[in-house]
């Protein structure tokens, strides 16, 4: 396995996300809930870091997306911001901060801006939420859109399977990115749908598309920090390589570390005053 790590130290911005799709370079994103974490991948190089609300599962332990509020992405997007000295920080909208109408978008997307030094939001959703979209965009809030698999509705679809098979789904996925493309959005995550329908996606905007279980046609890729470091267990789709196994290395250094309180080995004389 190779290492990249860019020498550009200089801010991601969107701007410079839609210089790396012109250019081919592809983006590198990853999931990230807290400040010691953040800064551990920003100083690996990753180009964006989403504070998702992956961590309504991750980091709080429900089996949805939909329970996280928005005081809680606000808590941990600011330690991800604090962090940060590189990469783009995006703060998901959690589920029920913006579909109800684009004036309580607006001011949920307010808030995520003023308080947690977030350089944008993404929002999961196509027609249905591009009042919404507008409006934040209008304020001057950068948009990062999710098409696809949108966890958030998981209540409508009841299966976590892939998206968009249907001709009809398809259509209306490559509608919805050119309508966010219109609207302003400066990238759309897409997440679990064919990898022939995401190249076609990727070919036909010019905004970068990030995939997440999308294949390899489009222009980035996305996972889940714990997914892809080996800490949570037990998921495994398809779409998932494990880089690192992080469970098996904590359960053993904590394991030594318990093994040496019972004994009485740890502290020794050199670790005590
Ligand atoms: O919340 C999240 O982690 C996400 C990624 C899966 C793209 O939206």
């Amino acid at each position: 396995m190779s290492v990249h790590k860019s020498d550009d130290m200089r801010k991601v911005t969107t701007h410079r996300l839609s210089e790396m799709k012109q250019r081919g370079e592809k983006i590198s994103m990853l999931t990230a809930y807290d400040f010691s974490m953040a800064s551990i991948l920003d100083q690996a190089g990753v180009d964006v870091l989403l504070v998702g609300d992956s961590a309504s599962n991750v980091m709080c332990g429900n089996t949805t997306t939909l329970p996280i509020t928005l005081d809680e992405m606000i808590f941990m997007a600011k330690s991800v911001a604090k962090a940060v000295k590189r990469a783009l920080v995006v703060c998901d909208m959690p589920f029920g901060t913006y579909q109800g109408n684009s004036l309580e978008a607006l001011s949920s997307a307010i808030r995520i801006m003023k308080e947690t030094g977030a350089d944008c939001i993404k929002m999961e959703g196509g027609e249905e939420i591009i009042e919404s979209v507008q409006r934040i965009l209008s304020a001057g809030i950068p948009v990062m859109g999710h098409l696809g698999l949108m966890p958030q509705s998981i209540n409508k679809y009841g299966t976590y399977a892939v998206r968009a098979k249907e001709e009809s789904e398809a259509q209306k996925l490559i509608a919805d990115a050119k309508l966010l493309e219109e609207a302003g959005c400066f990238a759309i995550v897409l997440e679990k749908i064919p990898a022939a329908l995401a190249q076609k996606v990727a070919e036909s905007v010019n905004i970068p598309i990030i995939g997440i279980g999308a294949g390899g046609g489009v222009d980035g890729q996305v996972l889940v920090m714990h997914d892809m470091l080996g800490i949570t267990q037990g998921f495994s789709p398809r779409f998932l390589r494990r880089y690192a196994d992080v469970f098996s290395v904590i359960t053993e250094a904590v394991g030594n570390y318990v093994a040496d309180v019972k004994s009485g080995d740890f502290p020794n004389e050199k670790e005590q005053y």
